[in-house]
């Protein structure tokens, strides 16, 4: 077995996904981010995203290959393990996945809850995600009376109410303007600062045009670098491992 480097959050060796009955939503895709990275997951609608970021909160399991999240092979986790680890992991999923009926701040509330938080910090937290996301005036409203763009945001700051150590967004700008997705990014940039791992699947090029970051594309569940086009994620795994 080799010891496997701390700084190493998400590892995914040659991880291949179908669907019944013949849908190859991953095929062989080998991945390495390391901690405190912010990585843009970018590739055509079906080119398998969002399978991607299911497979690292164990949403769903790999037919084939290896998944490792901080250093943990997902598929020998079971209970307490996999709790803990979930704890360390803040999902904005692409459809939100928000309570309708439950206010805003008992949303936002849940996932700081299950980390058994005290009741003073769960309040000041939530008030404080609502403020930078511009929707204090929404604390009490249910879930299920906000536009979509209200409602993705609330799912972006329950994800990030623990502090996770790995932030999965899928689509989190999906339904924002300019405006309001450049305070989301400030959001996540803000999280990048305090050494979180976060990676954004997305279709807008915009994000990430700036170049400041590494993009990945998936091609029908296959990954290349669009700025090294030809190279597959398998192959840029080891140069970078030859290089070392
Ligand atoms: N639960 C499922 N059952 C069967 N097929 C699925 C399931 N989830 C996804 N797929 C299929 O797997 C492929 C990859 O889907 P995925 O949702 O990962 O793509 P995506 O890149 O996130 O797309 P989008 O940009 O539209 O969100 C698609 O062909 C999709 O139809
Ligand atoms: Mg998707």
């Amino acid at each position: 077995m080799t010891a496997k480097s701390p700084e190493i959050m998400v590892d995914l060796i040659k991880v291949s996904k179908t669907y019944p009955p013949r849908v190859h939503a991953l095929v062989d895709v080998s991945l390495t981010v390391h901690a405190g990275e912010m990585l843009f997951l970018t590739g055509m609608s079906g080119a398998g995203k969002t399978t991607l970021l299911r497979l690292l909160c164990r949403g769903e399991t790999p037919d084939k290959g290896l998944v490792e999240v901080a250093g943990q092979d997902l598929d020998r986790l079971s209970g307490s393990g996999l709790q803990q680890l979930r704890r360390r992991i803040g999902m904005a999923y692409q459809d939100f996945k928000l309570l309708p009926r439950h206010t805003v701040a008992e949303n936002i509330a849940l996932a700081m809850e299950v980390a058994y938080r005290k009741r003073s910090f769960i309040r000041k937290r939530t008030r404080e995600l609502l403020e930078k996301l511009r929707l204090a005036d929404k604390y009490a409203t249910p879930a299920g009376e906000l536009s979509r763009g209200e409602q993705q945001r609330i799912s972006i700051a329950r994800a990030l109410a623990n502090m996770p150590d790995l932030v999965l967004a899928d689509e989190p700008t999906g339904n924002l303007d300019r405006e309001t997705t450049a305070l989301v990014m400030d959001l996540f940039r803000e999280h990048e600062e305090r050494g979180a791992t976060i990676i954004i699947a997305t279709h807008d090029r915009e994000l990430f045009s700036d170049g400041s970051h590494r993009v990945i594309e998936l091609t029908a569940g296959q990954l290349r670098s669009p700025e090294e086009p030809g190279r597959t994620g398998e192959q840029s795994l080891h140069n970078e491992e030859a290089s070392q």
